[in-house]
């Protein structure tokens, strides 16, 4: 394989940039100088080049020169535009045309063509339009930064403003022409995405970059910082449970002292030290962060729980791996009760620095724990639940040595060799497309946690099965997103469902011919449209006793999210009922409660690709495990419980048609497609 990567803006070198040397020379050079040299050491990759702008005079001589060899298989190639001297962003659009006729001199030159190019920025990826124009190369386009989100953060007209204005029209059209978009994070493909005209989200991809864990693998005590938390503590020797984070509602911090306030044995055996940022006056804090703030020194108050509780008002920004070295010094760990936690950066960084985790089971910290064995998940709203697994770590030592062996895990799993091993599978799959299957005699539709996943063997073991079905149509059907399906998918090397069905039903991607990128099924969003009115619904549940809304990123088109218990979700159904809203009201886990449309179900959405496919009902599967799969799971005749099953499926009287697996997870799926089939045979 070979790949040419194109970055136009600032002062690309091989080594020793200056990052800061013009406003333009920043972290996308990092970034794609971490990722070349990460996917040089991938032996089915070839060649890589780099090729970016050359320009005489300031800022230096260093870029006027028309190649730089950077690695054995790494070359940086600098070819001039129409202006001789460097350009900044803003200009960068009038050397596009120029600089693409040099490209495609450049390939034309060459014993052999690029595969592929990867575009970086906007301006790349209309020189990378233009030369797929000329040469038929296709081309991945990584965006590091988009205009629209600089202009929310600029706020009122600086949308309009004319080189703000162009830039965002050169993005709509990299997001239309490219082949696959890569973005770090979900809220850049859920989020930032989602404001452009030409978003897709079917062709994004989020692979995360490497994070340099290496600062807080490295992390040492330091005395200061001792003695900013000591000064709080009768036994300072203890070990302390230690969350960071900003004092807001969503981190609910408060759930943890409280956890820690009620539980004799918990104060007993642990200090609990609290970093909430740093203070001048709490009520000079933005936002909630003075009432939260208040809150927890309420609560402490009223715990009394004086000389146990560190809460220091100031440190400094770089303190955070010495915070860490603190904590794991006495024995600690750390713990993050947010309601919902969209990544989770500071349980990388924590446990890199060697402490266990305790961590929300809500948002990216399921992907962390589950990856790299950590540490615990527990319900956020359940403080009980958080003394129970801090308790569990601190009362056994092998149990610590294990999650903190696999904080060892952490800087390997998030880095850019692993990285490049995600990106290379996409882009050797694009060079090699393995189509769907376009009249498959068979459905196997799949709910993904803790049915799909959940189990490393019966995963590897289901891969196999599957690799051996000719005519059996593979799909997935989940509460999560398709960004965050699509995550779990591609790290626990499932195999690649021809369909996806998100969000609780609410939406359904087909696999394209590339076999890599997806499309949004429109038809089925004009079937669930009829009748939604979100905002009113979102309205009407606001204040609810009991309910609390998910996190940003769990909140889609077509379905609302929140935690509550059953009855909350019963509250919920009266009060829609009384307001005459019609919507589906699904509950699942005992506490999550998504509201969708009201023909939005995995079941609905099943039956519209089975259709879809020209299939009977005797030819489709659905495997569930939960509350949020009971719809499909009554909806279709061959229906599998997995025997790890929750939310009491089996006795649940709308499912007795369905078979109960005797195996757990990815085996149990198995299980029921063969006892299904040999039913079939049978009959036949
Ligand atoms: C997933 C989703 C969440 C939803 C839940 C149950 O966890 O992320 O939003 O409420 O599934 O369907
Ligand atoms: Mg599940």
């Amino acid at each position: 394989m070979f790949v040419l990567h194109v970055a136009l803006q600032g002062c690309l070198r091989g080594r020793d940039v200056v990052y800061g040397l013009t406003a333009d020379t920043g972290g996308h050079i990092r970034y794609l100088l971490d990722l070349v040299a990460a996917s040089a050491q991938d032996f089915s990759v070839a060649e890589i080049v780099v090729a970016t702008r050359l320009f005489q005079g300031a800022p230096g001589p260093d870029y006027a020169v028309p190649e730089e060899r950077i690695s054995d298989k790494v070359r940086l190639v600098r070819l001039p535009s129409a202006a001789p001297g460097y350009r900044t962003k803003e200009a960068m659009h009038e050397e596009v045309a120029s600089f693409a006729e040099n490209l495609v001199a450049w390939i034309a030159a060459q014993k052999r063509a690029p595969d592929l190019i990867h575009a970086h920025y906007a301006d790349a990826a209309a020189v990378a339009a233009i030369v797929e124009a000329r040469l038929g190369i296709p081309f991945v386009f990584t965006a590091h930064s988009l205009g629209r989100v600089k202009a929310a953060m600029l706020g009122g007209d600086a949308a309009g403003a004319p080189d703000l204005a162009r830039r965002i029209a050169t993005e709509e059209a990299a997001l239309a022409q490219a082949t696959l978009v890569i973005a770090s994070s979900r809220d850049e493909a859920e989020v930032q995405y989602a404001g452009y005209e030409s978003y897709n989200p079917g062709r994004v991809r989020v692979i995360p970059p490497g994070s340099d864990l290496a600062r807080f693998a490295a992390a040492c005590p330091h005395p200061r910082v001792d003695a900013l938390i000591d000064r709080f503590l009768d036994d300072p020797g203890k070990p302390p449970l230690l969350a960071m984070a900003r004092p807001v509602a969503r981190k609910n911090l408060a759930a943890l002292i409280q956890a820690y306030g009620e539980s004799p044995e918990l104060r007993a055996r642990a200090n609990l030290v609290i970093v909430a940022g740093t203070r001048d006056d709490i009520d000079a804090l933005d936002g909630d962060m003075a009432a939260t703030m208040r809150d927890l020194l309420v609560l402490i108050d009223r715990y009394d729980l004086y000389g146990s509780v560190a809460y220091p008002k100031t440190h400094r920004p770089d303190d955070a791996p010495a915070i860490y070295a603190y904590a794991r010094e006495r024995g600690g760990l750390f713990v993050n009760p947010a309601l919902n936690e969209p990544f989770g950066l500071t349980l990388l960084e924590a446990s890199a620095a060697g402490l266990p985790l305790v961590a929300t089971d809500s948002g990216g910290p399921n992907d962390i724990v589950e990856t790299c064995g950590n540490g615990l998940l527990v319900d956020p709203r359940d403080p009980e639940a958080i003394a129970q697994a801090c308790l569990r770590i601190l009362a056994d030592p092998a149990l610590r040595a294990r999650y903190v062996a696999g904080g060892a895990r952490a800087a390997a799993a998030y880095d850019w060799d692993r990285h490049a091993a995600r990106y290379h599978a996409l882009l050797r799959a694009l060079l090699a497309p393995e189509p769907p299957l376009r009249t498959p005699w068979q459905l196997l539709v799949c709910d993904i946690d803790n049915t799909l996943v959940g189990c490393e063997a019966a995963l590897g073991i289901f891969r196999r099965w599957r690799s051996q079905q000719a005519g059996l149509a593979f799909g997935v059907a989940t509460g999560r997103s398709f960004h965050s399906a699509m995550a779990v998918l591609e790290q626990q090397m499932s195999p690649r469902p021809q369909v996806m069905i998100t969000s609780v039903g609410s939406e359904i991607y087909h696999l394209d011919a590339n076999g890599v990128t997806y499309t949004a099924d429109g038809a089925w969003r004009a079937v669930i449209e009829a009748g939604w009115d979100r905002g009113a619904l979102g309205a009407a549940l606001a204040g609810i006793d009991g309910l609390l809304p998910q996190g940003p990123l769990e909140q889609r088109p077509y379905k609302l999210s929140y935690f509550g218990d059953a009855a909350a979700a019963r509250r919920v159904r009266a009060h829609l009922a009384e307001a005459g809203l019609a919507a589906g009201v699904i509950h699942s886990h005992d506490r999550y409660l998504d509201v969708l449309p009201a023909a939005a179900s995995k079941g609905t959405a099943v039956d519209h690709v089975r259709a879809l496919y020209g299939l009977p009902e005797r030819a489709v599967f659905v495997a569930g495990d939960s509350g949020n799969d009971v719809e499909m799971l009554r909806a279709r005749v061959q229906a599998i419980i997995v025997a790890n099953y929750s939310d009491d499926l089996a006795s649940n009287a709308a499912l007795k048609h369905s078979y109960v697996a005797r195996a757990s997870h990815a085996r149990g799926i198995i299980e029921g497609v063969a006892h299904f089939r040999r039913m079939l045979a049978h009959a036949s």
